[in-house]
């Protein structure tokens, strides 16, 4: 408990410090964390949730990390990529119901050029002017990231995955590189999106001391989004005989986030919704503020396959988004109808 109200008054804590504390919490640590981190978030954002509509545009991945469905290597899934129009689409169902931030994700498929991308981007923002753009497609070069900016993208979500470098090459073939990742997040940062980065909890090959330099990573990087979500095996991956990892220290690790970056967009993510049914309710009980719903059309839902059963947290109807505002309200929480910009330093 001193140790987490020492990163609550410093913002910081040594590398000693953070392994102490990773290394000997109990459940008592974790209760009190989310404690502190409620203080924190209420202060900062009040009751509200922001929502951000998730489109799932193409799971094709050049990529072959050894934890998710959609690598490369898996020819079990059908692969499927949306058109321009299938994406507006999903716009316009989702400004309706109240989205006013649009994440288009994908694997990283060289189809989509920086060129089509940034046409889908700057038709999104001309049609819907009072809303966000986030984009989540994976590495690309300095000048396809400014390219992308220039056309109108706000954010930018391009998860470290771990801080450790070893780690890294644990989860990924070796022409993967941490280091360009670690490049990339820089020049995210660099061109001015709003960026995001995060890791995976309970990750096979993860110690304490991987841990700690997330926690630095983050401490340093000082990143305007964080997403974490345990770590759920595929059936079709190389890790599917893999542990998942834990709802307990995936929460716990959304509770120091909040503590130590009082500011971060913080999301209780689909991975936490997939390993326990209130998934998401803890997850903002224990700091987060943020959901990311599902705007893909249905057919294409069950195909973008990260991890065994991941949940469809959809908004198909609106009916989904009555009972998603329920849900907030049972645990006293208010869906806010708004872009959710970052609002810490630089960036007011
Ligand atoms: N378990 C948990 N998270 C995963 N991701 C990919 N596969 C898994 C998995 N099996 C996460 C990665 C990636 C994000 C889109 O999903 O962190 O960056």
């Amino acid at each position: 408990m001193e140790l987490i109200d020492r990163l609550n008054k410093e913002k910081r804590l040594s590398s000693s410090e953070w392994k102490k504390l990773l290394s000997s919490w109990i459940e008592e640590d974790r209760t009190y964390a989310a404690f502190i981190a409620r203080t924190v978030v209420l202060q900062k954002f009040g009751k509200s949730i922001y929502i951000r509509g998730v489109i799932e545009f193409s799971n094709f991945c050049k990529n072959d990390c050894y934890y998710c469905g959609i690598r490369h290597s898996n020819s079990k899934i059908g692969r499927y990529r949306l058109s321009k129009e299938d994406i507006l689409n999903c716009c316009q169902k989702g400004h309706s119901q109240g989205f006013r931030t649009f994440v288009l994700q994908s694997g990283e498929d060289p189809y989509f050029t920086t060129d089509k991308l940034a046409d889908i981007v700057s038709e999104i923002k001309n049609k819907y002017p009072d809303s966000a753009v986030t984009l989540s497609v994976g590495e690309l070069k300095p000048e396809d990231y400014t390219n992308l900016f220039k056309a109108g993208t706000d954010r930018y979500l391009l998860r470290h995955e771990t801080a450790d470098e070893k780690h890294y090459k644990a989860l990924h073939p070796a022409k993967q590189s941490w280091k360009n990742r670690m490049r990339c997040l820089q020049d995210l940062k660099d061109t001015g999106y709003q960026t995001g980065c995060g890791f995976i909890v309970g990750a096979p090959y993860q110690n304490i001391d991987c841990m700690v330099k997330d926690m630095e990573f983050l401490s340093n990087f000082n990143p305007e989004m964080i997403g974490i979500g345990p770590f759920i095996p595929h059936k079709d991956t190389p890790f599917a005989a893999e542990k998942t990892g834990s709802l307990e220290t995936s929460l716990f690790f959304l509770s120091l986030c909040r503590i130590m970056l009082p500011d971060v967009l913080l999301p209780a993510t689909t991975a936490l919704g997939t390993i326990d049914p209130e998934g998401r309710e803890k997850g903002i009980l224990a700091g987060a503020n943020v959901i990311m719903p599902n705007l893909s059309p249905s057919r294409v839902r069950g195909k973008y396959m990260l991890y065994n059963n991941k949940q469809n947290s959809d908004v198909e109807t609106s009916r989904c988004m009555i009972d998603l505002r329920k849900r907030m309200s049972s645990i006293g929480y208010d869906i806010k109808i708004s872009r959710g910009d970052y609002k810490g330093r630089n960036n007011s």
